[in-house]
């Protein structure tokens, strides 16, 4: 059987005088250093240590050169034949040195989708590793990779803590629900407001704001833990960072397009938010952020489309939680995932709420937040309108609670552990 998988140029084409079970390739009249090695170097490499290759050549120094580089690169040479035409087929075994780790991906033919390629599909070809080995650095996965490369500072190598197979598909679709914060909302919908609620608009943005931060610094210190062998949940985070850039970006504007400005910053809001930057285990920092706090964002978020003063805010909380959805389904599929491989995880996360419910004492939803989401579902100052605000806010923090039970169903609690997850949560929101 002989293979050709190489030839030396492209008019003569691959060698026929291999002996059986050889690869050859023809390297014409390039001298060893003039192109020849470029041809037989990636022949050699597609064998195992120990599999021989043909090389056939014309040129005349050719011999010398090949025998010293075999020597040096520890290759096996197995001496050479001259033929009536007078080239010289080589023959060399390859050898151990430098072979790389891994299967080739010859072949691998993505499929296509309506003429799109989904990061979906190249996961499904190409799956996550359940361990990742640090030495391999930054080589894409399903390369070979040659061994003895340092070891890389990454400390996220296991795909049961840190890989959710969803995390493909919701690459996708944050790369196709990318929108533009300048161009996408109707800016010049912003209505004349009473000051009042204009005010208000502008304290529920400030907070808003404050919490998105949060969201942006936070998994953006994960990001350069993550094994690049599950380079979609590092690209998936940066998507993710880049969503809330956009919701800093919109809330602060809406703050101040309507004449209302920013409002106060709560202390309650500043420790919530600092035990979150200050998680140092990625499922339990996924899990505070994304399925407690982005969650109850949600229910937030929906409250101010609700009761939304005019377009441009009705419109913009909308995309921002059209986005959240994303960054919410993420963190239950990774907390979903990571408590189906380890038992512990419930004790870890119980404790971690209840440290952070420690941090904050007695407090509850800042002041300021309080009244803003008040006189926002009031629609202004008027007293019967106020009470029927009043109400609509204790409505709000009821739902958050009920559909924060539920998310933790959904990732897997009992009702029991939801139950105290959801009570221990911060009055933060966030
Ligand atoms: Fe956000
Ligand atoms: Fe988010």
């Amino acid at each position: 059987m002989s293979e050709a998988p190489a030839s030396g140029r492209g008019a003569r084409g691959a060698a026929g005088s291999a002996s059986a079970g050889a690869v050859a390739v023809d390297v014409g009249d390039l001298p060893l250093g003039g192109g020849a090695l470029a041809v037989l170097r990636p022949a050699l490499a597609l064998l195992a240590p120990g599999g021989v290759l043909s090389v056939r050549s014309t040129s005349s120094g050719f011999s010398e050169d090949f025998a010293s580089w075999c020597r040096a690169e520890r290759h096996d040479d197995l001496g050479a034949e001259t033929g009536p035409d007078g080239a010289t087929t080589h023959r060399v075994a390859r050898g151990a040195d430098g072979v790389a780790r891994g299967p080739r991906e010859d072949g691998m033919r993505l499929p296509r989708r309506d003429g799109a390629l989904l990061a979906a599909d190249v996961l499904a070809a190409v799956p996550f590793p359940a361990r990742a080995d640090p030495g391999s650095g930054f080589a894409p996965r399903g390369a070979q990779v040659e061994p003895g490369g340092p070891a890389y500072p990454v400390d996220l190598v296991e795909r049961d803590r840190v890989a959710p197979p969803e995390t493909a598909r919701l690459y996708d679709q944050a790369v196709a629900a990318q929108w533009d914060a300048a161009r996408d909302v109707p800016w010049d919908r912003v209505g004349a407001l009473p000051p009042a609620l204009e005010r208000a608009v502008g304290q529920t943005m400030t907070f808003l704001a404050e919490n998105e931060l949060s969201a942006l610094w936070v998994p953006a210190k994960f990001l350069p833990r993550v094994h690049p062998a599950y380079a979609e949940v590092a690209m998936l985070l940066g998507i993710t960072l880049a969503d809330e850039a956009r919701h800093i970006d919109v809330f602060l504007k809406r703050a101040r397009a309507g004449g209302g400005g920013l409002g106060v910053s709560h202390v309650t809001t500043s420790r919530s938010l600092l035990s979150l930057l200050e998680q140092e285990d990625f499922t339990e920092a996924m899990f505070l952020l994304s399925v407690l706090g982005e969650g109850t964002f949600l229910d937030l978020l929906r409250y101010v489309e609700t009761h939304a003063p005019d377009e441009a805010t009705a419109v913009l909380v909308a995309r921002a939680r059209a986005d959240e959805t994303r960054h919410v389904h993420f963190g239950l599929a990774h907390v979903r995932h990571a408590l189906a491989h380890d038992s512990t995880l419930y004790g870890r996360l119980e404790a971690a709420v209840r440290r952070r419910a420690a941090t904050m004492g007695d407090a509850g939803v800042p002041p300021a937040v309080q009244d803003a989401l008040t006189v926002l579902a009031a629609r202004g100052t008027e007293p019967r309108a106020v009470a029927r605000g009043h109400e609509a806010f204790r409505a709000l923090l009821h739902e958050m609670h009920e559909n924060r039970m539920k998310r933790l169903v959904h990732a897997g609690f009992t009702p029991e552990q939801a139950q105290t997850l959801s009570d221990l949560h911060t009055p933060n929101f966030m």
